[in-house]
């Protein structure tokens, strides 16, 4: 079954598919909750835009297992027994950043400065600047390494993202810029559209985060729906297709003398299963927390031609630790090949 909704021009277009059987999203009852927000006027603060979720708690969470307090505090390197305070229970994406990355996401990718840096560079090197409406939509925003760089040059930024933690930080950091924060679905993005975007992002891996290709799908044919003729959608996902083994399935993310985080990845035939070891010391010892959720293992060559179809004209290229970079332009509205 599919949902007819309209866009913020008024034509009619297909939303995402609903009960998926997955285990991640419950769609239908996002969709089912999700209202249109009224246009954008040039807020002095980032806007705030709160979309509830269903509550599903994992029948697992918050049980604590595992092995007996341990007070030996030594570095996790150290192979020392340490205290296990969550097993690798698998849970929803949300669940997962809200409970698990969110708190820590910003330390991962380097610290805030510098991956607000980053992400400006990044924006830079894009060459993207307002151009029709100058409307930009991040979806996946985090905590704005991406949205906070599109503000500053200009756009009015409508910045999704299912993790409230991360959008805390948006919110603190993003004071005074022209953005719109969305705690919603990304699969949801139109319902907060205060006019046709010309720009649409999902950067940084966040799109293997859709429980399936069909919802990728989904999302570009929303994405081609809404957005102005001539406007940019840029994606860059990790291309899981190639399976690790071994050793090779362990990715060090991260560490210092207070925390840690490695990565341990499980294949499936369409999906990888992540999961997030990451010890932080706790005064005199050692806490470690296990998390797993899963990730779409997104075959380029399949996205690309998701886009052709739609519309876009694609430009790929490779970048480090395994992403694809997809810059792609509405050249053909409602004419795809
Ligand atoms: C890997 S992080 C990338 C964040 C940011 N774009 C960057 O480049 O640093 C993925 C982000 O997507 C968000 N996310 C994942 N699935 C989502 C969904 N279905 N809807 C909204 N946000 C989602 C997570 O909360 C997280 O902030």
């Amino acid at each position: 079954m599919r949902l007819f909704r309209r866009n913020p021009s008024g034509r009619a277009f297909a939303g995402p598919p609903t009960c998926l059987g997955s285990l991640i999203w419950n769609n239908q009852t996002m969709l089912a909750q999700a209202k249109p927000e009224p246009p954008a006027k040039a807020p002095s603060r980032p806007r705030r835009v709160v979309q509830r979720f269903p509550g599903r708690r994992h029948p697992r969470r918050g049980r604590r297992r595992g092995r007996p307090r341990d007070a030996n505090a030594l570095h996790p390197s150290q192979a020392s027994p340490v205290r296990r305070d969550e097993t690798a229970a698998m849970s929803s994406v949300r669940e997962h950043y809200d409970n698990h990355l969110g708190p820590v996401y910003a330390w991962m990718v380097g610290g805030e400065t510098s991956a607000l840096a980053r992400g400006d560079a990044e924006i830079g090197a894009l060459d993207v600047a307002p151009r029709g409406g100058g409307i930009a939509v991040d979806l996946g925003a985090g905590f704005g390494m991406h949205a906070i760089a599109l503000a500053e040059r200009g756009f009015d930024v409508v910045a999704v993202d299912a993790c409230s933690v991360l959008l805390d930080r948006l919110e603190r950091l993003g004071q005074g810029r022209r953005i719109r924060i969305v705690r919603d679905d990304m699969q949801s993005f139109v319902d907060h559209l205060p006019g046709a975007p010309e720009l649409v992002m999902c950067l940084g891996d966040t799109l293997t985060h859709l429980p399936d290709d069909s919802d990728v799908e989904a999302l570009i044919e929303e994405i081609a729906g809404v957005m102005e003729p001539g406007g940019r959608f840029i994606a860059t996902f990790r291309d899981y297709s190639q399976r690790l083994d071994g050793t090779r399935r362990f990715i060090p993310v991260r560490s210092d003398m207070d925390r840690n985080m490695t990565c341990f990845l499980e294949y499936s035939e369409s999906h990888v299963l992540v999961h997030d070891i990451l010890s932080e010391r706790r005064g005199a010892e050692w806490a470690t927390r296990v998390g797993a959720y899963r990730k779409l293992r997104l075959a380029p060559a399949r996205f690309r031609s998701m886009l052709i179809a739609r519309g876009f004209s694609v430009e790929q290229s490779s970048e480090p630790a395994g992403m694809v970079r997809f810059s792609s332009r509405l050249d053909h509205p409602g004419n795809p090949e």
